[in-house]
């Protein structure tokens, strides 16, 4: 975080009630599915070009994580181009690592070819308890030997990894990724049953695949990939970042809130089924393009259950956003968090800001609405509540601001600037 960015604030004029926004937003490459790939680089002897990557804060994490251990990064008119060739030894630089869960996907790709990866216990989002004993035991089915020195694991692997039969007792996004590229260069074939099927988890197997790695299952709960024991990918090859989808989604629950009409291009509508679903449900009027969508805010929402799953299920990074979209809608609505035990924090903020919000246990809330929401000082908790708080300040009556930004601008890019652009009030402040 720059100093700038820790003085930084948002101000945000609400709509109280209007529904005026209106006009195109084109929605940025996916976080979740450029972190993964950015990554697999290690996997490679050759560069490796990545197109629509966000400029984001965990992006920029991303590339450090890659300087630090010697990779070249380098934005060129085609996109950014790394290569891992001069990386010498797998050591994550801890700083960066502690302050982002996602930096745990170097492990496995880092692991294959290094035999050996330390890091610290990896940190991000205060959602909850995130463990990461799904990848240390996965490792050690794979042969490595797992120790705990001083504030780091040292996970070694003198002879390589081996391809071993991997039942992830949970469905983990982060661990299907990461053992997926550390099988990609074990010896012997390895499968991962229970995978996580979330489309990241696709486009990440896609894009091995293109690049030699024989990898089957893909979309699939079982993931089959034969490794070349050691040996590096070389075949120079292009990673093409999707549309967030968590953005896309994000954006049809503002435009279903306040928006006369909101174009949402540059989108994958196949990837937010769900959330659709849920949106049409609730009476949001929604029209489906190839690769854009149109959102209209309806007379009045009804209350609706949500009830977070793995994918294609509705997914639990919009489960924030839903609860304001919810608070304003007729009736009574359940929601129930299924995949994280801690990401309910944010709802007194939330009730303070004027909403009918009930927790009823740390992973269910009731919510009767409609109620106006009243503009509030508020601080971002992390990226997707953070989201949710600016989509609460620009529905609510009067003024608001919001603090620690730099959580919400870790997964949005230019998130005030495409918000201007389509009527809301809304500036970034240094104090
Ligand atoms: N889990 C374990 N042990 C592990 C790993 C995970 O028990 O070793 C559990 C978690 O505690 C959780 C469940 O498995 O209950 C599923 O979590 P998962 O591992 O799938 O989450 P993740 O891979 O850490 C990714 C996204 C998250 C998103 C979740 C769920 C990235 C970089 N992060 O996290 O995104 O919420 O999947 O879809 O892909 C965000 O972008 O703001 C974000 C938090």
């Amino acid at each position: 975080m720059s100093e700038n960015q820790q003085h930084e604030h948002f101000v945000i004029e609400g709509l109280a009630g209007k529904r005026t926004l209106s006009g195109t937003v084109a929605i940025a490459g996916s976080k979740n599915a450029a972190l993964p790939a950015l990554a697999a680089s290690v996997l490679f002897d050759a560069p490796v070009t990545y197109t629509h990557v966000p400029h984001i804060e965990d992006v920029k994490r991303t590339y450090e994580l890659l300087e630090q251990l010697d990779a070249t990064v380098k934005q060129t008119d085609d996109g950014v181009v790394i290569t891992t060739s001069a990386v010498g030894n797998g050591r994550l630089d801890a700083g960066i690592a502690e302050r982002m869960r996602a930096s745990v996907v170097f492990t496995g790709p880092l692991l294959a070819r290094f035999r050996e990866v330390t890091f610290p216990h990896p940190g991000g989002c205060v959602i909850g308890e995130r463990p990461i004993d799904l990848f240390l035991e996965s490792f050690v089915r794979m042969g490595a030997t797992v120790e705990e020195r001083d504030d780091v694991y040292v996970i070694t692997a003198p002879k390589g990894l081996t391809g071993a039969t991997l039942v992830l007792p949970v469905q983990s996004v982060t661990a299907t990724e990461t053992l997926m590229m550390a099988a990609a260069l074990a010896s012997g074939t390895t499968i991962i049953s229970n995978a996580a099927m979330e489309p990241e988890v696709s486009h990440l197997a896609r894009f091995l695949k293109g690049a030699g790695v024989s990898i089957s299952g893909i979309g699939t709960p079982t993931l089959t990939i034969t490794g070349t024991d050691g040996v590096l990918f070389t075949k120079p090859h292009t990673y093409e970042t999707p549309p967030d989808r968590i953005e896309t989604g994000s954006f049809l629950i503002l435009g279903a809130l306040c928006a006369d009409k909101l174009h949402i291009t540059n989108c994958l509508p196949e990837e937010v089924r769900a959330p659709i679903e849920r949106l049409r449900r609730a009476g949001a009027v929604i029209e489906i393009e190839d690769t854009s969508i149109v959102v209209q805010s309806p007379e009045a929402l009804q209350g609706v259950s949500v009830k977070t799953h793995e994918y294609p299920g509705f997914p639990t990074d919009l489960q924030a956003p839903i609860v304001v979209l919810l608070s304003q809608a007729e009736g009574e609505s359940h929601i129930f968090e299924t995949i994280f035990e801690g990401r309910l924090h944010y709802v007194d903020d939330l009730i303070q800001m004027g909403a009918e919000v009930r927790l009823i246990s740390d992973r269910e809330l009731l919510i009767h609405g409609p109620q106006q929401l009243s503009g509030r000082i508020l601080k971002s908790p992390d990226i997707r509540a953070g989201l949710a708080f600016i989509i609460a300040a620009s529905i609510a009556e009067g003024t608001s601001q919001i603090y620690d930004i730099y959580s919400i601008d870790r997964g949005y890019e230019h998130i005030e600037k495409k918000l201007q652009g389509i009527g809301l009030d809304i500036r970034r402040v240094s104090e």
